[in-house]
């Protein structure tokens, strides 16, 4: 692979770990996590092998939306700490390797961010169009909005100055404006301020939301096209510091998400969460048939070289299946998330992986060996290695952002402070701390942590799962996927059964007897005949990593 004159593309091959500050570790003993308990766990996380960091929003807030509804893009919430203890935790994070990036939540404020107050404080105001008003009254928007439970249209009433503001979210998030200069300038200095204190780059929130500028006025009267705005604020970014990455949430079918890639070398988003091929990963596991997420694999929109999947099998909202068919859609309710308390917005399952497969430690193992052998950049979220639960209990996306378990102790080890004054309860019951925590999982050698582990490391040492396109390879077992990544002289063979009963593959490899089989995760026996057919043994839910070097070549592993 030439380089040329690229700078590193380190995000090719990271692996992320997504976490919130305030429920990962609580230092002071007050109820809230905060940077000081988050620099203190670092060595967990290098251990666990994890190269970049993603921090949920940490900036004051007035916490309508869980950090997401920012009041001040510089600061950071004091409950958390401040400026300092920021620093100290990207410069450990650096010491052990992990870069650190932060979520840039700029598709809207809080209605409490001065720039709001100001606005809606008189039509004259300096700001008032830092924000998108209407005076006429607006249509009907309930299909458009994204909390049905909370909102009916995304326009809201302003009292004071007699029009409706734009707000794509909660209404306590009036949408802004970055079809106006003023408001691009800020958005780039916040972006500074935070590259200057050590960021490798930005988690960045509804980016078709932030470029939807709908009824916004067309700035300067010229025609604008949306996407030369996030190729400006790249552009920006890579003069800031050369190999800064973007990573978005952009959940859209491939044939739209693929334009906030950017053209040449990627001039837009670097990384993009793959909605899709997690949507039909549930789908496929539902069904223990392979095909629907094979199918979506090969309608992959070809990346530019510079650009990236972000591969996931949960994060922090609800686990959202709106890209399927509506029976589609009921197939992985029925199967992962049947009663309606597990159910969010008609659209998704406010569950963790664990419960969603009954607890079974094969089928959870399935999972993660399968998302972290999809050709692109895998995406924790805090507790997975773990097998944490959620809590129902509590309200709506919060049930699976309950707080890390690291012990048995009380509050799982989170926090000293009484359990009645916790940012957050731990779950109860069979995923609750005395059963699911990192204390017991560490020196266990069968545990999900030290699965975990190998599986990250198995990544780590595969480059190709980060450089590689997907070759899909022909066998008749439907509930098997087979694959192929293949970098430079570079080869993994990759197997999953999603189904209940062992299974033997036989599958024809390209360059066949001049091949060495390497078993990357395990021992486990396989064969390969002299014509270049591999037969791999596979057990129900099992799964194989099976690396190919021409024989007589430096053994990788
Ligand atoms: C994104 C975030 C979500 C948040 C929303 C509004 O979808 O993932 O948690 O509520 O944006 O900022
Ligand atoms: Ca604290």
């Amino acid at each position: 692979m030439d380089f040329g004159e690229t700078s590193d593309l380190w995000w090719k091959t990271a692996v992320v770990y997504c976490l919130d500050v305030q429920t990962f570790m609580d230092w002071n003993d007050d109820g809230i996590g905060d940077f000081q308990g988050l620099t203190e766990r670092i060595d967990y996380l290098a251990g666990l092998g994890v190269t970049c960091l993603w921090l949920m929003p940490f900036y004051p807030t007035t916490d309508r939306d869980d950090g997401y509804d920012i009041t001040d893009y510089y600061g950071v919430d004091a409950r958390l700490g401040h400026h300092g203890d920021f620093v100290e935790l990207v410069r450990t994070a650096r010491d052990r390797g992990m870069r650190v990036i932060v979520d840039l939540v700029v598709n809207h404020t809080s209605d409490q961010h001065p720039w709001f107050l100001d606005a809606r404080s008189s039509k004259d105001s300096a700001y008032r169009d830092f924000y998108v008003w209407r005076s006429d009254p607006p249509p009907d928007t309930s299909d458009k909005v994204v909390f049905p439970d909370a909102e009916d249209s995304i326009w809201e009433y302003d009292e004071r100055t007699g029009e409706y503001f734009l707000h794509s979210f909660y209404r306590e998030q009036p949408d802004l404006d970055i079809t106006n200069p003023r408001v691009r300038d800020e958005i780039a200095k916040v972006l500074g301020f935070w590259l200057e204190l050590g960021v490798a780059g930005f988690r960045v929130d509804a980016v078709p939301s932030l470029l939807d500028v709908a009824g916004a006025e067309p700035a300067l009267g010229e025609d604008l096209d949306p996407h030369d705005y996030l190729r400006s604020l790249r552009a920006f970014l890579g003069r800031r510091r050369g190999d800064a990455m973007l990573l978005g949430e952009v959940n859209l079918p491939y044939e739209d998400q693929v334009a906030f890639f950017g053209e040449g070398d990627g001039d837009q988003l670097t990384m993009i969460f793959d909605f899709m091929a997690m949507q039909k990963m549930y789908l496929s596991l539902a069904r223990r048939d392979a095909r629907p997420l094979a199918d979506t694999l090969l309608q992959r929109p070809p990346l530019p070289v510079h650009s990236q999947w972000g591969v996931f099998a949960r994060n922090h909202d609800e686990l959202t299946l709106d890209k399927l068919t509506d029976e589609e859609r009921h197939e992985v309710f029925a199967a992962f998330g049947p009663e309606e308390s597990m159910q969010l917005f008609g659209r998704g399952i406010r569950r963790r992986v664990p419960p969603m497969m009954e607890g079974d430690p094969r089928r959870i193992r399935l999972v993660y060996s399968l998302m972290f052998s999809l050709p692109g950049t895998p995406v924790l979220f805090f507790g997975e290695e773990i097998g944490m639960g959620e809590n129902l209990d509590l309200e709506g996306r919060m049930a699976v952002r309950s707080p890390m378990q690291w012990s048995e102790q009380e509050n799982g080890g989170f926090s000293g402070a009484p359990p009645d004054q916790l940012k957050r309860p731990p779950t109860a019951g069979a995923y609750g701390p005395e059963h699911v925590n990192v204390a017991a999982q560490r020196p266990d050698p069968d545990s999900l942590l030290s699965f975990m582990r190998s599986l990250v490391r198995a990544y780590r040492e595969s480059p190709e799962l980060g450089w590689a396109e997907l070759h899909l390879l022909e066998q008749p077992h439907v509930e098997v996927l087979a694959h192929e990544c293949r970098w430079d002289d570079r080869r993994l063979l990759l197997v999953h059964n999603l189904g209940p009963e062992p299974r033997r593959v036989s599958l024809q490899i390209e360059g066949g007897d001049g091949i060495d089989l390497v078993d990357v995760l395990g021992e486990a026996p396989c064969t390969l005949d002299a014509d270049g057919t591999v037969h791999v043994e596979l057990d129900g839910y099992g799964f194989r990593w099976l690396r190919l070097s021409p024989v007589g070549t430096k053994r990788i592993w």
